[in-house]
């Protein structure tokens, strides 16, 4: 993974430590340590007063010493006006300007930036970590990798809320990777191999379906997409099993498709490049994976991942086309470029048939309309469950991931229906994002179940300021291991 950073805890005298550049914060109207003034001769102190620095938020000052290089004063505003966010921006300003100073080694003083205040420290190692990604992998030429690569926690910080914050953020710069890689690159088979991977891990097994068994199994509506692409598609099944032995799995779903040419119902070539993220909700699966492997929380999870190419190859299905899906239903095929739900319908119906869940969400780039509808600012949620709705709306408060519900009413569910086949896979009177979460609705059964349109939210997005600059943002990971947080206790 990219720009990795190391974490570790120092407990002693401040006065013994050595580092390139010092952090500290200051709400406004507050007074600076006078222990660290004095350990740079006061020179902290007259500068503050010079330049009549106030703490106003995100504003800084630097002075310079011997063995703490740098310390650097950040304004946290006014203390009753703060917020998580504002915190989660203040470490991606850290590690900004870290590099800017192309500066190896931080230490951030905890008393002064409130690290053993659970909610904030977490944010503030989150902006740190998310601030600090690029992706590089791709550039020979012209590329200054990040400088920044330890940082160490100065004083009182909360060792499990650390490790959290860390694991959870570095599962979001995995997911933007998985996001940004090319679409010769990332292939169906690459994320097989990377769930392979990270199921090493205790209390993990990963089962791989090939294309080749989609028939047999009963998944004609994936297998309706995937029979136009060359690169074999895969279903790749994730048991996570950390809670008791008969309590039933949450599951996480993703679509996964690697490249979305529209198949034969082909896209316009303007932009096209951009449909290598149509496996970003793949990506947000297994951000949450990466996460749950490294901190093994006490529950079962099941990840599914229904993954492939969408091309207009000489096997490819057709306008018209009618394909059976896993739960039995039958489904017109009118516009092949709308297959992300037909691929979902039959990893929806297979978790549900195979594993009888508490509770389905599944993530996807599904449909342009969500960005006519919310723009980049906000994904798209729907669902057949107000509890669960109103569980994933406050895990939107706490992360800051913003979510906006659109109603799934029945009168929806009547522009799907079938002229040949039960349902057809374009809806006819607008609503374009509501139509496909009313496809999708057809495969979960009675099962507590959740969609989020992440078309708008999955890359683009360039702020808040720990947003990266181009490409893919690892959209709802932060999301929803918060919930599963909240489940746990
Ligand atoms: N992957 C696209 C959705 C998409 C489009 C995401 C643009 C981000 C930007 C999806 O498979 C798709 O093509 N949807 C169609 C559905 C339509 C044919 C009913 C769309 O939104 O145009
Ligand atoms: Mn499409
Ligand atoms: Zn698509």
């Amino acid at each position: 993974m990219q720009n990795n950073i190391t974490f570790e805890n120092y407990k002693k005298d401040l006065s013994k430590h050595k580092t390139e550049l010092l952090v500290c914060g200051l709400f406004e109207g507050e007074k600076v340590n006078s222990e660290i003034d004095e350990l740079f001769h006061n020179a902290l102190s007259k500068a503050i007063k010079i330049e009549s620095f106030k703490g106003k938020y995100k504003k800084k000052i630097t002075v310079y010493g011997d063995s703490l290089k740098r310390v650097v004063v950040i304004g946290l505003g006014k203390k009753n006006e703060t917020s998580n966010l504002k915190f989660r921006e203040i470490g991606a300003m850290i590690s900004n300007y870290a590099n800017q100073l192309s500066v190896k080694h931080i230490s951030v003083e905890s008393k002064s930036l409130h690290l053993n205040d659970n909610e904030f420290s977490k944010s503030l190692l989150e902006g740190i970590v998310l601030g600090n990604y690029e992706f590089l992998v791709y550039k020979t030429v012209d590329s200054k990798s990040h400088s920044l690569s330890k940082v160490t926690v100065v004083g009182e910080c909360d060792k499990k809320n650390q490790t959290a914050a860390i694991a959870v953020s570095n599962s979001v710069n995995y997911a933007r990777d998985l996001g940004n890689h090319p679409a010769n690159i990332l292939t169906p088979t690459y994320l097989a191999n990377e769930s392979k991977r990270i199921s090493k891990a205790k209390n993990m097994k990963c089962t791989i379906f090939d294309v080749s068994k989609f028939e047999k199994m009963g998944l004609g509506s994936f297998y309706g997409v995937a029979r136009g692409a060359k690169e074999p598609a895969k279903m790749i099944i994730v048991e996570y099993n950390g809670g008791s032995k008969n309590e039933k799995p949450i599951a996480l779903v993703g679509k996964g498709l690697t490249f979305d040419t529209g198949g034969i119902s082909l896209k316009p070539g303007a932009r096209m490049d951009e449909m290598k993220f149509d496996m970003c909700g793949s990506a947000t699966v297994m951000g949450v994976m990466n996460a749950v492997s490294i901190l093994q929380p006490k529950i079962n999870i099941v990840f599914a991942i229904g993954s492939t190419e969408n091309m207009p190859g000489s096997d490819a299905q057709r306008p018209g086309d009618i394909v059976t899906a896993y739960n039995g239903k039958t489904i017109e095929v009118l516009n092949t470029d709308a297959e992300g739900r037909l691929v979902l319908a039959d990893v929806l119906s297979y978790v549900d048939k195979n594993y009888t869940p508490k509770f389905m969400i599944d993530f996807a780039t599904l449909t342009g309309a969500v960005l006519v509808a919310l723009g980049h600012r906000a994904t798209g949620l729907m669902g057949n469950d107000e509890k669960l709705i109103s569980e994933i709306k406050k895990s939107s408060y706490a992360t800051d991931e913003k979510v906006w519900e659109l109603p799934l009413w029945p009168e929806y569910s009547k522009d799907i229906k079938g002229k040949y086949a039960d349902i057809q896979n374009l809806g006819k009177a607008g609503a374009g994002t509501i139509t496909a979460g009313a496809f999708l609705k057809e495969f979960v059964g009675d099962t507590p179940w959740c969609h989020l349109d992440i078309a708008g939210t999955a890359w683009g997005p360039k702020e808040p300021g720990y947003q990266p600059k181009v490409g893919a943002t690892g959209v709802a990971v932060r999301l929803i291991y918060n919930l599963i947080q909240n489940r746990v206790g």
